[in-house]
């Protein structure tokens, strides 16, 4: 007999929802179409190089117009695919000054509003390396069946009913979080189904990769270049030096450290006076997948998810993977203020 042992992302969305006897299936709807979406990026993200092979690849221009076309596709499809969720009132994402606010009658009653960042690290799309999209659930603070407004998506982080990210690396993965462990779906291309592959993902209490872009150096404050010299010191009880891995996409730094332990971060410097990742769509579902795989998300100072947000757009400083390590830094950034 063949065996079958096969958990798809819908399987395992449907068994969860099974846990809420209240439930009514809004949320499974809603991540299934998010996991649709982020199947026809992925097809799309795979098949980019082909597009300058066919002839676009002399064009100085093209391959900032490619990664364009793809940030845009990408935020076209997520935002579509939330739109016929019928479960999804609003959008903010990176792409849109303001939010888009769902008029249609089947929206304006959905429960849901969800910040996401389309295509993360898409500088990196030309070199073939791994790009990302990340996403985070709230409920609505509006009342059902009227038009959001930004107050419902200027809530704290902890006020997220899920949050994730998808990779598309060597292999396509999801990986998100609704508070109850962190779990990671690989893209079966052959079955074309996001199957259970990392069940129960742990960060490591300590780790020993540091993932920063380490040009800035000089205009990284006090504490953190201590902390980078504290990390290339030479101590065999702490295993020191760390191991230095920067890819330049948030999603593919955060994935190997929560894969392999480490510290991912992003000070404030003088040419981001307040850090230049954004709360609302990157740092947010990242410290509360960090948070619910053992790890922390902090802005040198403290937790991430309780900051309340000012606007659509803010930037903060973040350090989020091991916890020992992200400690470690605040107690650094603490201590040369
Ligand atoms: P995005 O492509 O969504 O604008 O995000 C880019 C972010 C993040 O993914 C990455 O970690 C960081 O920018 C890299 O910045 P540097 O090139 O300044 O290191
Ligand atoms: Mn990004
Ligand atoms: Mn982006």
């Amino acid at each position: 007999m063949n065996s079958y042992n096969i958990t798809t992302l819908d399987d395992f969305i449907i068994r969860r929802q099974k846990d809420y006897p209240e439930a009514k299936g809004e949320f499974s709807r809603l991540m299934h179409h998010l996991g649709t979406a982020a199947k026809m990026v992925s097809m799309k993200v795979k098949r980019a190089g082909l597009s300058d092979i066919l002839g676009q690849s002399q064009n100085m221009n093209v391959q900032g117009e490619i990664q364009q076309k793809l940030d845009v596709y990408a935020d076209e499809v997520f935002t579509a695919a939330l739109l016929s969720s019928g479960e999804c009132c609003g959008v903010a994402t990176e792409e849109n000054q303001n939010i888009i606010t769902f008029t249609h009658e089947f929206a304006v009653n959905g429960k849901y509003i969800v910040c996401i960042d389309p295509l993360d690290g898409s500088a990196n799309i030309d070199a073939n390396v791994s790009v990302g999209t990340i996403f985070s659930i709230y409920r609505r603070v509006s009342q059902r069946g009227e038009q959001v407004s930004e107050i419902d998506f200027l809530q704290p982080g902890t006020k997220q009913v899920a949050a994730g990210y998808v990779i598309y690396g060597s292999s396509t993965m999801l990986v998100y979080s609704t508070g109850n462990g962190v779990n990671g779906f690989t893209l079966d291309p052959s079955l074309g189904e996001f199957c259970l592959s990392h069940p129960g993902m742990m960060h490591s209490e300590k780790g020993r990769i540091y993932s920063v872009n380490e040009g800035n150096y000089i205009k990284f404050p006090e504490g953190v270049k201590k902390y980078i010299k504290y990390c290339q010191e030479n101590d065999t009880e702490t295993e020191r030096p760390y191991i230095s891995r920067y890819i330049g996409s948030l999603v593919s730094d955060f994935h190997r450290n929560l894969l392999k332990g480490g510290i991912y971060l992003y000070p404030e410097s003088k040419n981001y006076p307040t850090g230049k990742l954004r709360l609302v769509y990157e740092c947010n579902p990242m410290s509360f997948l960090a948070e619910h795989s053992g790890g922390m998300g902090s802005d040198g100072s403290g937790r991430v998810l309780t900051i309340v947000p000012e606007s659509l757009h803010q930037r903060i400083p973040f350090y989020t993977g091991s916890t020992e390590m992200v400690k470690r830094v605040e107690k650094f950034i603490a201590e040369n203020q």
